[in-house]
């Protein structure tokens, strides 16, 4: 039997070649190697891509204890924790995932979409209050006349870290707020570093008098996890009860009656607002990207969110989203750590290796999505994708667990922002792709020309954000 084919660079030549052109390396090794080939990088070691969904479905659907997701999750561990659901595999996986679903199931999301509507709509009165002529604010020397300029990547952050914040937390306005809100973006700005990739291996995670990028990024955590140990603290002195994700964790028994301890309290909230924030806000910025580039899209979605009625289903926004997913997965690949020997596609595996499900890979193959580089909702419209060969989040029992929320989330953003204003890309070209941390992003987080739409005002109807606050989006 063969072994599989790949590179033959050393680790380190191979994990530099992916930072420097993540898509373009993947896309690279699929084409001298095939659908089966094997990467080795510093940080995850020898890692075999598969990219068939006929494979897929053998690591999705395959004996958990044979693949462990995470244990090939350990480089989140510097940020998330040990005892967080994307470390954990076995029976405690089981027992913290049960905890944390029922929160994120499609019924709570009408209480949710409230919220998301409300920071959405005051996120773009900052935008239209702030534009030239109102306020007097400069205008760049290359804004069309009335434009503003924003970075879409920075205000979708600002919008996602706030849904993220209430719900999970339910805090309202307020100091605690601004405290847990200043003390995430600390963070996150040390994550987004290309040093987050590396944080996991111990020959990086060293102080040196408070001045290497690891004591910069230990510091910001230190400070997150303070504010969450306080609102813990507080919460279980008060009891009060109330309907965010946290009263829900800290209500939450296990099978023997069991609440969760502060330690997993704090990793499982960190894990949340950690994937629940950053994701979300990198997929809108991908999105628009792609829509304003693209007249015909962008003029059916607003025919669709103009001319709602109840607005209750939009479902050209929803295979928009998809298309996005597909074209730009945020997470551009998955994995599980094998424990036994085992055979992918004729060729030997050792144990040890992880197996990874090449999502970007996948959603780039012409005989899945014919013509896989051009954006096309319409490939989503009215049909069901194959979970295979679909995968933005993942699959199996590891399937992300804020999928719902997440679409929910996109959907409500979206149409608010189209049915309000006009946007216009500043650079001309499409964003090539960067790394941030261990996610795809769009370079430069996509600056954009705003200002308000005319037909805003006088056509859009009043319940124009409420868009779709009842039926919730799924894959
Ligand atoms: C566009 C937004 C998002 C994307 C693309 C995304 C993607 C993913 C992916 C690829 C995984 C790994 C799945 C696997 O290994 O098979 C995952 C896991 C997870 N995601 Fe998300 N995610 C998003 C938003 C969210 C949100 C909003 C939350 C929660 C608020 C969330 C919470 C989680 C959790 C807790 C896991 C771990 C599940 C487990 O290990 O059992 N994600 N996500």
């Amino acid at each position: 039997m063969s072994r599989v084919p790949g590179p033959r660079s050393p680790a380190i030549v191979q994990t530099l070649l992916y930072l420097a052109r993540p898509e373009g390396y993947l896309a690279d090794c699929h084409r001298r190697h095939g659908d089966v080939f094997k990467l080795t990088t510093v940080v995850f070691g020898p890692e075999v891509c598969v990219v068939r969904p006929e494979e897929i479905k053998r690591v999705f659907t395959g004996d958990p204890d044979d693949l462990r997701a995470g244990e090939a999750n350990v480089a989140l561990g510097p940020l998330v924790g040990s005892r967080s659901v994307l470390l954990l595999d076995g029976a405690e996986h089981l027992r913290q995932r049960r905890l944390l679903t029922p929160p994120f199931h499609g019924e709570r999301m009408t209480a949710y979409g409230r919220v998301m509507r409300e920071i959405t709509e005051r996120a773009i009165d900052g935008w239209l209050r702030a534009a030239p002529g109102r306020e007097g604010a400069g205008r760049p020397p290359r804004a069309p006349r009335g434009a503003r300029r924003i970075v879409l990547h920075a205000e979708m952050q600002k919008i996602t870290l706030e849904v993220i914040l209430r719900a999970v937390f339910g805090v309202e306005e307020g100091e605690r707020l601004d405290e847990l809100r200043a003390a995430m973006l600390g963070l996150l700005e040390q994550v987004a570093k290309p040093f987050s990739m590396f944080a996991s291996l111990p020959a990086f995670q060293h102080d040196l008098l408070g001045l290497s990028p690891w004591a910069r990024f230990d510091a910001a955590r230190r400070c997150v996890d303070a504010v969450i140990y306080d609102e813990i603290a507080r919460r279980r002195r008060e009891g009060a009860r109330r309907e965010d994700v946290m009263s829900l964790l800290l209500d939450a028994r296990d099978e023997d009656g069991q609440p969760m301890t502060d330690a997993e309290l704090r990793d499982e909230l960190m894990t949340l607002l950690a994937a629940g924030h950053e994701t979300t806000a990198t997929e809108l910025s991908w999105t628009f990207d792609v829509i304003l580039r693209n007249p015909r899209v962008l003029h059916r979605l607003r025919a669709e969110i103009d001319g709602a009625v109840d607005r209750d289903r939009l479902p050209y926004v929803d295979a928009t989203i998809k298309e996005a997913l597909r074209l730009h997965p945020v997470v551009p690949a998955v994995a599980r750590r094998l424990k036994r020997d085992t055979v992918v596609a004729g060729h030997r595996v050792e144990a040890g290796t992880l197996l990874v499900p090449a999502v970007w890979l996948t959603h780039r193959q012409p005989d899945l999505y014919p013509d896989p580089d051009e954006f096309r909702p319409e490939r989503f419209l009215g049909k069901k994708p194959d979970p295979y060969a679909f995968l933005p989040f993942g699959g199996g029992i590891r399937r992300c667990i804020g999928m719902a929320f997440a679409l929910f989330e996109m959907r409500v953003v979206l149409s608010a922002i189209l049915a309000r204003v006009e946007l216009e890309p500043e650079d001309r070209r499409p964003a090539r792709t960067v790394l941030r941390g261990f996610t795809h992003a769009p370079r430069g987080g996509v600056p954009v020309f705003v200002r308000e739409r005319e037909v805003s005002r006088a056509a859009v109807r009043p319940a124009a954000s409420a868009a779709a606050a009842t039926q919730v989006p799924g894959v």
